[in-house]
């Protein structure tokens, strides 16, 4: 059964986890949530001058849309707001309540195999090389529209690595009871496929 089934996908910028994510609701249909957009959301109103903990208070689901968020600004913006446990604790009932989510969730961010949902079903940590994921990002905001440079790209993901994994409330680690994927050398497909074998196996054990 998938009720109450949660999976929690977690990893560095650009590892992948978004992707996997998306698709692995889509074929389960369960419930997706990018917790990064809760932070970039809260990053780019502090760009606009508010104040982070007010903010996070004051999320909407309608301050979550759009390409808008995901400029390399917003991202070190939100890595700097994501170290106040403030503010953490603000966005921690919204993830909570959507992982419980009858049909099944995945949520993809840091800290849900650790911190959010300790209990998910599954978990992953999803892993690759700076450089490699520099690339795909730059590649993916090129594509967009979104103006940048690798340069940019690659110095944005090294800082945010070093402060995810660096800050003291909820930092990027994998759970203990985590499968590490790295997609290094790995084409989105079979990203996904890995994904989506340890959730069926998961899930007839659990029938
Ligand atoms: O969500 P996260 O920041 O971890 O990464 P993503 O947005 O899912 O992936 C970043 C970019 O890398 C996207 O453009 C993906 O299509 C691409 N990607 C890839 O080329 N190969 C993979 N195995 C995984 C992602
Ligand atoms: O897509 P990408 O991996 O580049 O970043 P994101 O998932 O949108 O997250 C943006 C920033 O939010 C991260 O660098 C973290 O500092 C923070 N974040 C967090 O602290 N905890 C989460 N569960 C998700 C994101």
């Amino acid at each position: 059964t998938t009720r109450g089934f949660t999976v929690a996908i977690d990893g560095p910028a650009a590892s992948g986890k978004g992707t996997i994510s998306r698709a692995v609701a889509a074929r389960f249909g369960f419930a997706h949530l990018d917790t990064g957009l809760l932070y970039r959301a809260v990053g780019a109103k502090v760009l606009e001058g508010m104040d982070p903990v007010a903010a996070a208070r004051a999320l909407r689901p309608g301050d979550l849309d759009g390409d808008a968020l995901r400029t390399p600004a917003i991202a070190q913006e939100a890595s700097k707001v994501a170290a106040l446990p403030e503010v953490r604790a603000a966005l921690k009932d919204f993830q909570r309540s959507f992982a419980a989510r009858s049909g099944g969730a995945v949520l993809d961010g840091r800290d849900i195999g650790t911190v959010i949902c300790p209990d998910a079903q599954v978990k992953l940590f999803v892993i690759a090389d700076a450089v490699v994921r520099a690339r795909r990002r730059f590649a993916e905001l090129s594509e967009k529209g979104i103006e940048t440079t690798f340069e940019e790209v690659l110095a944005d993901v090294q800082a945010r690595d070093a402060r995810d994994m660096g800050r003291a409330d909820a930092p990027l680690r994998p759970a203990v009871d985590a499968v590490t994927l790295d997609t290094s050398d790995m084409d989105i497909e079979d990203a996904v496929a890995a994904a989506v074998a340890l959730i069926e196996a998961k899930r007839t054990a659990l029938n």
